[in-house]
């Protein structure tokens, strides 16, 4: 399976990245392709709304950004992994711009590879997950039709052991 991680996360250590790898070390065992963006380490802007993507662009952005790195990885991937810290009770910005700009592409027409899609989210206080579990239900399950293969949170200062074993596990267990 083609899985593209997105991360973002802007810190190099910190509880995203830590379930990132846990969940990577364990779809390597099966040998799964992964392509993972540190989002915040791109140069990746907002949408522009200017609708080039659905007129003379025919499904290509006009901003030539790192974005454009990002679209082939999207088109052929089986499974998407959204990781993010929560900022302000949602997705970090830097992420929620790669997000909307799927805008050029991001139909279920046209991502016909794509079929699961996983949440891994970090935050300081617990609970703290609703708004980016609405963009996990409204953008990704109902709007892509994309089976949520599994949503993993971690709080506080450091991901529990037995959180990174279950993402272990979840790696492992890709079907
Ligand atoms: C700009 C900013 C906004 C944040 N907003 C929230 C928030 O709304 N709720 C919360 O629980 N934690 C919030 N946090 C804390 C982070 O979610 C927390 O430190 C998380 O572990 C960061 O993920 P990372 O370790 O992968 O960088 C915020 C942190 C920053 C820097």
């Amino acid at each position: 399976m083609k899985i593209l991680i997105l991360n973002g996360s802007p810190r190099g250590n910190g509880l995203t990245v830590k379930m990132i790898e846990a969940f990577r070390k364990g779809a390597e065992t099966k040998g799964h392709s992964i392509s993972q963006v540190d989002v915040c380490r791109k140069n990746i802007h907002g949408c522009l709304a200017c609708e080039y993507c659905h007129t003379k662009g025919n499904g290509t952005c006009i901003q030539k950004d790192d974005m454009q790195q990002v679209y082939p990885l999207l088109k052929e991937a089986d499974m998407l992994v959204i990781a993010s810290p929560v900022y302000y009770h949602n997705l970090t910005g830097q992420l929620k711009c790669t997000i909307d700009r799927f805008y050029a592409i991001g139909t279920k027409e046209q991502l016909t590879n794509l079929k699961k899609v996983a949440m891994f989210l970090a935050s300081g206080d617990p609970d703290m997950y609703d708004g980016a579990l609405f963009s996990l239900k409204g953008d990704f399950e109902d709007y892509l039709n994309l089976e949520v293969s599994g949503v993993y949170t971690a709080n506080g200062e450091e991901v529990p052991q037995k959180t990174l074993d279950a993402l272990f596990a979840f790696g492992r267990d890709l079907m």
